[in-house]
């Protein structure tokens, strides 16, 4: 049985994004796939995008859904193996994950890091319950560490509107009030590590990703010399992973500004929301032609409904 929690979990990168653009053609194509078949969508955290999107590829293949907010919805849930559960938390992952299980035939996750311990989250414990425990297929809906559906959306966008084979791509830390994971950063830079695009990173000293994600790929520290001549501008805030889960700045000369963006090739702007507005990005560039924040957001249904279709047909 196959889980989609990375890039590494796909057949063919290229496969699957032409598969996305064919989907995204003819959405209902598929609909024989899901007939009885019930996807069951686990959230431990809030979200707008991934729950509606994931949902509407489920529908859009036919699949029946169900939706369980733990902690709201549920019972509070220990995830602790070995523990005396004498606290608020009246049930334990290991049962509720089989009885899940019993209950579908694709499960979908999504379970922050919690950005108090690094090796714990970085060990990503809650999703890898539910791989071992669940007896169906699991698909990340943003884990600890990385936010797969999301990068297939974000590469499915930038196939979209690139102009050139191989375009200037940058994803560019900004200020945010709270302390946020490194699941999208980490995620983005592992995707566009299997394109041919030039990826540049850009944040201020201390914000530097796990090695692991960032690979071969330099650092250029001066947000204004990693803009020149880019073609896609990917803001995005993080956490510190060195100093872990810290805030160490909230600089807004590093808010991505018109005066930025004009440093750039016509640079479009990308963002995987929600986005704080004049912390993250100016309302002057995220209300122009040049911000595909919208669309990139209704990618989310393609690579959902892909990620499906394949798990559906075996193929995953
Ligand atoms: N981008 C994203 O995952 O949005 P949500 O947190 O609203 O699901």
């Amino acid at each position: 049985m196959r889980h989609f929690t990375s890039v590494y979990d796909l057949p063919s990168l290229t496969e699957a994004i032409k598969m996305a653009r064919e989907i995204k053609n003819n959405p209902f194509g598929h609909q024989h796939l899901g007939k009885n078949k019930t996807i069951v969508l686990i959230f431990f955290n809030a979200s707008l995008r991934t729950r509606l999107s994931t949902q509407k590829a489920a529908m859009n293949l036919g699949m029946n859904t169900m939706v369980l907010n733990v902690n709201q919805d549920g019972w509070r849930m220990e995830s602790e193996l070995g523990v005396i559960m004498d606290g608020d938390k009246a049930e334990h992952l290991r049962e509720a994950i089989p009885v899940i299980g019993r209950f579908c035939d694709i499960i979908g996750v999504r379970a922050f890091a919690d950005l108090e311990d690094r090796e714990a989250d970085y060990a990503e414990k809650i999703i890898n319950q539910f791989i071992q425990y669940s007896g169906v297929p699991v698909v990340s809906m943003e884990a600890a560490t990385r936010h797969p559906l999301q990068s297939f959306a974000d590469h499915l966008t930038i196939e979209e509107h690139k102009k050139i084979a191989r375009p200037k791509v940058v994803l560019s830390w900004a200020p945010h009030p709270r302390a946020l994971p490194q699941a999208v950063p980490n995620s983005f830079v592992e995707w566009m590590r299997h394109t041919d695009y030039d990826l540049v990173v850009t944040h201020p000293s201390g914000y530097e990703l796990d090695p692991f994600f960032m690979g071969d790929i330099e650092v250029e520290y001066n947000q204004d010399k990693a803009f020149e001549g880019a073609d896609f501008i990917y803001a995005k805030n993080w956490s510190s992973y060195t100093k872990y889960g810290e805030i160490l700045s909230k600089d807004l000369n590093w808010t991505v500004t018109a005066q930025k963006m004009a440093l750039t090739n016509k640079a479009k702007f990308m963002h995987c929301l929600p986005v704080r507005r004049n912390m993250i990005v100016t309302d002057e560039v995220l209300d122009s032609s040049s911000s595909i924040v919208v669309e990139e957001a209704e990618n989310r249904v393609y690579s959902a409904q892909t990620i499906l279709k394949l798990i559906l047909e075996g193929l995953l």
